[in-house]
């Protein structure tokens, strides 16, 4: 199958060390013969990437018919909507990093996937390398998934984590995670808890099977956790951890993100420094808790060229992961959780 690679960046260049790295193990669990055609950048040169790999038109990757597979990691939600769904229109598999625009626009997505036959898939845009996306579509499906409660952030969980260990204030351990590279320069959407309130809208989308919007989840960062807090809480043997919650109590739905305390006999209390944890608790199965490397180059990479080889396994029959454009209204808090 050729594919293509919209944006060259963290994720976009570790699909390609993935393929490369793992050709022979990728070949035999059904992804023969993926090879990468064409690589969308900015610029016409890449330090070691081919030059004939590299384009800078999108419209020579949509108009290729060669191409089958298309990889989004340009990140945002313009132009990545508008490609996405030219690619899907004509009957291309999609495969997408990114949860700002499968938070945004899944449900138009996934419906037109399912109108030319093609797939959309996006296990990396939650918990990076954490397989949670299928997990939730295929072996929860007979399950009335009561709650998910996950850290979906690794760089707040990073400054948490430090602020407990080292007993540093919140201005100190945030410059110290951009200096090490975990927090961009303007960590407002990690920090105020804009990240972990999308990823939780596509798990509540992913569990409802219905449409719901991140601007509706009561969302607080972590600003305001002070010093003097985590030593209270380690003192009284919690920690505090930034936790996107949905909850669904008969037919309703409860969601929010905020920073909470955590008693140390929850699976999610180890889950320390850049790692993410998602606890999932079914009426059947009780509680499961997945836990990994939720950010990253090569494990959220991982997760992307796992959905290329789905994609290269039902070639030509829609797999319907996803949700339906009905949209759900969610209730600020509940639940158990306040
Ligand atoms: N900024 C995100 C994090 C990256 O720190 O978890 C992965 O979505």
């Amino acid at each position: 199958m050729k594919i293509a690679i919209m944006g060259y960046g963290t994720i976009g260049s570790g699909v390609k060390e993935v393929l490369d790295m793992n050709r022979a193990q990728i070949e035999k669990k059904g992804g023969e013969g993926i090879e990468i055609k064409y690589i969308l950048a900015r610029k016409e040169h890449i330090p070691g990437v081919e030059d004939a790999l590299v384009t800078t038109d999108f419209s020579v990757i949509e108009n290729d018919p060669e191409v089958e597979l298309v990889v989004e990691s340009i990140g945002g939600i313009h132009p990545a909507y508008e490609y996405i769904k030219s690619c899907l229109e004509k009957g291309k598999h999609v495969v997408s990093s990114n949860k700002a625009v499968v938070d945004a626009c899944g449900s138009k997505l996934i419906r037109t996937a399912k109108e030319h036959n093609c797939n959309f898939y996006f296990e990396a845009s939650v918990g990076g390398g954490i397989p949670v996306i299928r997990t939730l579509y295929h072996n929860y499906a007979g399950e009335n998934v009561t709650e998910i409660t996950g850290i979906l952030n690794g760089t707040t969980n990073f400054i948490l984590t430090k602020m407990r260990e080292e007993g540093s204030s919140f201005e100190d351990t945030l410059k110290e995670a951009q200096r090490l590279g975990y927090a961009e320069r303007d960590p407002s959407a990690d920090i105020d808890g804009f990240d972990t309130s999308r990823k939780t809208a596509i798990l509540l989308s992913m569990t409802s099977g219905n449409r719901c919007r991140h601007e509706d989840i009561y969302t607080e960062g972590i600003r305001n956790v002070s010093d003097i807090d985590m030593a209270y809480a380690k003192a009284l043997g919690y920690s505090i951890k930034l936790l996107g919650s949905v909850q669904t109590v008969e037919d309703k739905y409860f969601a929010y993100v905020a920073p909470m305390m955590v008693e140390e006999q929850d699976p999610l209390y180890p889950v320390n420094g850049v790692y993410n944890g998602i606890r999932i608790v079914g009426n059947c199965l009780g509680t499961t808790m997945l836990y990994g490397m939720g950010a990253g180059k090569l494990p959220t990479a991982s997760a992307v060229v796992s959905d290329i080889i789905a994609a290269v396994r039902h070639k030509n029959n829609f797999q319907g992961i996803g949700w339906s454009d009905k949209m759900i209204e969610i209730e600020p808090m509940g639940g158990n959780a306040f």
